[in-house]
């Protein structure tokens, strides 16, 4: 791999490479979704290459984690065939001092809440831009919806008091569409000051499949950040 210059780049893969070296051989490992995970499945493959890593699989998040990891030489398994994960790494676009977190900035928060609450160890790697006092201060929460359902969940999350936007496509006409063949409506709430009852609420609303708030999963949060122009990664 080529060295990345760009501090954003340069955290994201020294957090990823931290998080790959947290996976022990013969483990069942969920793989999450996003730019800082894609590095870490790398570390993982370059790992199982070098023969330093043996017998583990893969339980993808998503089907660029499922890409990802085939291009890396991870043996993949699904949630059917097994009775557990031990470690899940993967990213977020948010998390507070409680390591509650707000994902889905890839779409993919529905899968990701699946594995990496079902994970024994489930290890977030972020930049340090990531970090908040409280949830919500940047970052709208994602919330995936059944096509035909759009309309009335948006107006139940306006009357919830947030600001619901269906997001667009980048090279695509149209909405996203998710890996389930759903459509996610990003909501602005001013604050957010239960992350707890939100999650729960967001999730009763008729035809919501799943929002992007985790609370009380993380068990091991890494950031990574580039300090006096070196790479250093810690933890929260
Ligand atoms: C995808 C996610 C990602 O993990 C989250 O958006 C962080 O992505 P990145 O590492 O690219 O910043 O939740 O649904």
């Amino acid at each position: 791999m080529t060295a990345a210059t760009d501090p954003v780049k340069l955290s994201k893969q020294e957090v990823g490479k931290a998080a790959a070296a947290l996976v022990e051989s013969g483990s069942i490992v969920g793989l999450g979704t996003g730019s800082t995970t894609a590095y870490a499945i790398e570390f993982i493959g370059d790992r199982l290459k070098s023969g330093e890593l043996k017998d583990i699989v893969g339980v993808p998040t998503s089907f660029q984690a499922e890409v990802l990891a085939k291009q890396y030489g991870i043996p993949l398994t699904t949630l059917d065939a097994i009775d557990h994960i031990d470690i899940a790494i993967d990213g977020a676009d948010e998390v507070d001092p409680q390591k509650n977190l707000i994902k889905g900035g890839g779409a993919a928060h529905t899968r990701e809440k699946v594995v990496d609450y079902f994970a024994s160890r489930f290890i977030v790697v972020v930049d340090g831009a990531k970090l908040v006092d409280r949830l919500g201060s940047v970052f709208p929460v994602p919330v995936e919806v059944i096509p035909m359902a759009v309309g009335p969940v948006t107006l139940a999350l306006e009357k919830l008091g947030g600001k619901p936007e269906l997001r667009m496509g980048v090279k695509k006409a149209g909405p996203v569409i998710t890996d389930q063949g759903n459509m996610v409506i990003d909501v602005k709430f001013d604050t957010i000051d239960n992350p707890d009852e939100l999650e729960k609420i967001l999730n009763n609303i008729p035809g919501v499949l799943e929002n992007g708030i985790f609370v009380n999963c993380a068990d091991v949060v890494l950031v990574g950040e580039v300090k006096d122009g070196q790479p250093v990664v810690s933890q929260l």
